[in-house]
């Protein structure tokens, strides 16, 4: 017997609801993103491994544990996209794209990582994804939070979540910021996680974020961020903040937010909701002026974040409404030619049109209704020769005859 097929841990098929939910959020989402002026833009799954190995971080659990990395068959390491960021950045610099700016891109699609499986966590998950190559200034925070919040509302969760926001100061005040915590941490470098031992050679900074008890208690007392911040980076922060007021974006400040990946400087940013569990995080984001540099490109302020489809479909029941088809039977195989052209007639004037030829017609008629149609048209010899077709209204179960005219005009 064959052996039996499953799909791989992590991985989910996606129908009926479950594929209309992705759908009707990614549609929603992208209308938003061209109000701001967004286009979209698609990059491979596959990239060489060193755009993401050099970017996110070594200590980044992404990169150290997460990647699902492969030789291909020439020997080259690929990896198959954990994130959009990284990709995109390499994108733009590849493509030679410097005379486009300021580009705002929008993307969707899979992503891949290696993480132990539960509720709104897969190896294989989806995101919608946002960047602003270029933007410079404080207002391109500022609105990037006011799309974020902009894509909730038109999505019916604006209530759900929030926005949780810290800064990482700029590139010298990261630097002082992680010294700072490396002194601070190597005082209790015995009692620190195993996970954490390993993150203070790397990047102190995210120990902030542990999830380990006995780390959170060493955490409590860790010198503040802002001890560590320029006075640019104070009045960068201070900027935003007060324009987030005044366009009425709500947020809540949380200074040991660090974000899992490396390339953030600046604003920094999480949604989260106490709706899903431990998977708190519906999105996340921040500025990344340093990443382009790191890559080999110019020197670009950028920013941008991502949303995680399959947790903002966890979040309510996105309940989409097909259009329902006109479903026409053929009775007889003599009368399919016929009941073909009508189908193929109705189609040109876009309605939605299915033809079942084959089986009883009872059964037939249950089909339609699996379909959901609105009109079932019946095709028979006598239909055929005076051009009057039998139409049943499934809502109401009336029966009429009609010309083909009168059947493309039906709502
Ligand atoms: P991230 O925080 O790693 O950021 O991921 C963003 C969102 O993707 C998360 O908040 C979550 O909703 C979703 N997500 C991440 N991992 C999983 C998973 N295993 N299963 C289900 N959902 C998941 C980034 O990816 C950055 N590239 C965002 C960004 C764009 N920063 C600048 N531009």
């Amino acid at each position: 017997m064959a052996e039996k097929l499953h799909p791989v841990r992590g991985m989910k098929d996606l129908f009926n609801e479950d594929y209309n939910a992705h759908e009707y959020i990614i549609s929603t989402a992208k209308s938003v993103a061209e109000l701001y002026g967004f286009e979209g833009a698609s990059v491979p799954i596959l990239e060489h491994t060193g755009v993401f190995a050099r970017t996110l971080g070594e200590a980044s659990d992404v990169v150290s544990k997460e990647m699902y990395s492969f030789l291909d068959k020439s020997n080259d390491s690929l990896t198959m996209r954990p994130e959009f960021t990284a990709g995109i950045m390499r994108a733009f610099i590849s493509g030679g794209m410097h005379h486009q700016l300021p580009m705002k891109l929008f993307s969707n699609g899979p992503l891949f990582r290696y993480d132990r499986p539960q509720a709104g966590r897969l190896r294989q998950f989806h995101q919608l994804n946002y960047e602003f190559l270029g933007a410079d200034g404080v207002y391109s925070d500022a609105e990037m939070l006011m799309l974020a919040q902009h894509t909730f509302e038109a999505l019916g969760i604006a209530g759900d979540f929030t926005l949780e926001l810290n800064s990482l100061g700029c590139k010298e005040s990261r630097t002082r910021y992680q010294e700072m915590l490396f002194d601070y941490f190597t005082q209790y470098s015995n009692e620190l996680s195993e996970d954490s031992k390993r993150r203070l050679l790397k990047n102190p900074m995210r120990i902030l974020d542990s999830k380990d008890n006995g780390d959170k208690k060493i955490v409590a007392t860790a010198p503040s961020i802002e001890s560590s911040y320029s006075a640019e980076a104070h009045k960068y922060f201070n900027d935003l903040q007060n324009l987030l007021s005044i366009m009425n974006v709500h947020y809540k400040l949380n200074p040991k937010l660090v974000r899992g990946l490396d390339y953030y400087c600046h604003t920094a940013f999480e949604f989260t909701t106490d709706k899903l569990g431990a998977q708190s995080a519906i999105g996340g984001g921040g500025r990344y002026d340093g990443l382009s540099k790191i890559m080999g490109g110019p020197e670009m302020p950028s920013i941008g974040f991502a949303l995680g489809i399959e947790r903002i479909a966890l979040m309510k029941r996105f309940t989409t409404i097909a259009t329902r088809p006109i479903f026409i039977i053929p009775i007889g195989d003599e009368n399919l030619e016929h009941a073909a052209t009508i189908a193929a007639n109705l189609r040109t004037q876009n309605i939605p049109t299915m033809l079942e030829h084959k089986g009883k017609i009872a059964r037939r008629m249950q089909n339609a209704d699996k379909a959901r149609a609105r009109y079932v048209v019946f095709i028979g010899s006598d239909e055929v020769a005076s051009g009057n077709y039998k139409v049943k209204d499934m809502d109401n179960g009336q029966e009429s005859f009609m010309s083909l005219e009168a059947i493309g005009h039906l709502k």
